[in-house]
């Protein structure tokens, strides 16, 4: 299962991270007809994000299902937020925030890939919780 396959390539990662990894796919599995490679590749952004940009030692949940005839996936952590100026920009290319910085580029990626699938990628930050959510038709 595409889900677990990508999370469990992270197990080193989390491991040094000392975070704790979360999957949570509704009773049943989620099916759906979607490019599991670009889906891959979206999660693996997200999830490399909550291992880069927040304190050692943060946890994170991975859901999966459905909701309004989409398939809805959301990869949340429980770092120190992001702040409302830069939630407005995170997705441009380039736009980094914070200290732990890399090139940038990863949401910006992550959002032409979904927008590509018809879906939509989004994100939900308030101090102490950051969530990011992939809905893709279903
Ligand atoms: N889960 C998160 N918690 C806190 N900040 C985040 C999180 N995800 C992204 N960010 C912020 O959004 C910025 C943009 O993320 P993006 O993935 O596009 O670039 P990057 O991670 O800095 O570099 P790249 O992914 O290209 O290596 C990051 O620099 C970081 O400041
Ligand atoms: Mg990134």
């Amino acid at each position: 299962m595409l889900l677990r396959a990508v999370t469990s390539d992270f197990g080193p990662a989390l491991a040094r991270h000392e975070s704790q990894l979360e999957l949570r796919v509704a009773a049943g599995g989620v099916e759906a007809e979607v490019d599991p490679e670009r889906v891959a590749q979206i999660l693996r952004i997200l999830i490399d994000n909550a291992l880069a940009h927040t304190p050692p030692g943060t946890d994170m949940v991975v859901t999966a299902g459905r909701q309004d005839g989409r398939v809805r996936l959301a990869v949340r952590d429980f770092g120190e937020g992001i702040k409302r100026q830069a939630v407005e920009r995170l997705f441009e290319p380039f736009y980094t925030a914070g200290d732990n910085q890399g090139s940038g580029l990863g949401l910006a990626i992550a959002r032409e890939l979904a927008d590509r699938m018809d879906g939509r990628l989004s994100v939900e930050a308030v101090a102490g919780r950051t969530t990011f959510t992939l809905e893709l038709p279903a």
